[in-house]
């Protein structure tokens, strides 16, 4: 059994503009000692389906299950959820000072979350350790570092703070919400090659939640890319990286530095993330994708296992092919030739007269289907005809 299992977990807000629903059925699973790399733009979902396991997304409707160690987070009482907070999943949040009280010295904080959690612990022995895991993180002469308060502190500082003190009580797990996003990108190797130390030393499962598909590159075993409170991808890191199937993380590739793994320039995608309140038909990502089809417009796509590849978790939300994997040229072709056929289905009569309409006029059909850049017809590379390669999946958008 895995360390943390969610399952199907629905999170949603009531506001004046309308129901948020800001997850919308994600499902993961932690084992011990390995890091899990949540990727997505902002919006995703990303920290409501992690503050939601830690109960602390009051007034939000919520259904699903979260197992830790085999108990439901989502349905545990108050009193056990303070156990757990610190003690047994401790938290990383982007800014330290939002968790750091501003009027407590540093060493002070670390020692009082000790004695609440380990009232056995006496105050000699809590400050003995707290000095010692502000050792550990790094921070030079720790024991008067501890005296003094946050704002004292440089941002790399407190974030080493955050870090000893969520390690404090050696918990199972970490949740790290962008660790590392406020930082300047020294400091933010420092602070992940710091984390990645610690977790191999302590053997903690860690949750890392980036936009950044470099840091993932850096620190994840296995990766969820969310999308409009969704899954859109789920695999091990490098067949992320290097077979993806999904166009958002393609996208996603295509738009990072230190990630363009085969990318000889940087593309930003298109257009922006979805609203919450008034979800797209279909596939949550289809105004921006420029592979949309007819079906991606009124069919959701589910979570498929895609074909060829050595990774058994890897799965994919999106009607291509399954087996067009990567960023590679064939890849590119049966992309392509899927989107023909795709989009050629909206106009049965033009099949049926025996004509083979041009694919840039059948895309029409999707209205707001990215910028246009990618017509399909416009980089085909003339496929054999009569070639069956088996198409799109199923067969729903036949007429
Ligand atoms: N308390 C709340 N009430 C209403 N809507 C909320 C609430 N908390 C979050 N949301 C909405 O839920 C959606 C998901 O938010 P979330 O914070 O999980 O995004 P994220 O992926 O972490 O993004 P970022 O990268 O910006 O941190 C957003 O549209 C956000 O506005
Ligand atoms: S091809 Fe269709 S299903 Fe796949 S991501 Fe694009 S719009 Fe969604
Ligand atoms: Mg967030």
């Amino acid at each position: 059994m895995s360390l943390l299992e969610v399952t199907d977990l629905r999170v949603s807000f009531s506001t004046p503009d309308g129901v948020v629903r800001a997850v919308r059925g994600v499902s993961f699973e932690v084992d011990r000692g390995r890091t899990l790399g949540i990727v997505g733009e902002s919006g995703s979902g990303k920290s409501v389906s992690t503050q939601t396991l830690m109960g602390l997304t009051p007034g939000a409707t919520v259904s699903g299950r979260a197992l830790f160690e085999g108990a439901d987070l989502l349905t545990a009482g108050e009193r056990r959820m303070r156990r757990i907070r610190g003690a047994e999943i401790g938290m990383i949040f982007q800014d330290p000072l939002s968790s750091l009280h501003p009027l407590y010295r540093v060493g002070r904080q670390i020692e009082e979350m000790i004695r609440a959690h380990e009232p056995d612990t006496g105050r000699d022995a809590a400050r003995r350790r707290a000095v010692e895991m502000l050792g550990t993180v790094g921070i030079p002469q720790p024991a008067r570092r501890a005296e003094e308060y946050p704002h004292q502190f440089s941002g790399g500082m407190r974030q080493r703070a955050m870090i000893a003190m969520a390690l404090a009580l050696n918990p199972k797990l970490i949740i790290a919400d962008e660790p590392t996003t406020a930082l300047d990108a020294t400091v933010q190797a420092q602070i992940l090659d710091l984390m990645r130390r610690l977790q191999r030393e302590y053997d903690t499962a860690l949750i890392m939640i980036t936009h950044d598909l470099g840091v993932i590159a850096d620190m994840a075993d296995d990766v969820l890319v969310m999308y409009g409170g969704k899954a859109a991808e789920k695999a091990r890191r490098r067949p992320l990286y290097y077979r993806p199937h999904h166009p958002y993380t393609k996208g996603l590739l295509q738009s990072t530095p230190s990630a363009a793994a085969g990318a000889d320039r940087l593309r930003p995608i298109p257009g922006q993330p979805p609203s919450l309140i008034d979800i797209p038909s279909g596939c949550v990502f289809h105004p921006r994708c420029e592979y949309v089809m007819d079906r991606c417009v009124t069919d959701e796509p589910v979570l498929d296992p895609v074909t060829g590849d050595d990774d058994p978790t890897h799965v994919s939300a999106c009607w291509l092919p399954l087996e067009a994997l990567g960023l590679g040229e064939d890849a590119e072709r049966l992309r392509r030739r899927a989107v023909e056929e795709g989009r050629v289905r909206a106009r049965p009569a033009a099949a049926a007269r025996g004509g083979a309409p041009e694919a840039s006029g059948a895309v029409d059909a999707t209205a707001d289907g990215g910028d246009g850049g990618d017509t399909g017809a416009a980089d085909r590379d003339g496929p054999a005809e009569g070639e069956d390669d088996g198409g799109t999946r199923g067969d729903g958008g036949a007429a």
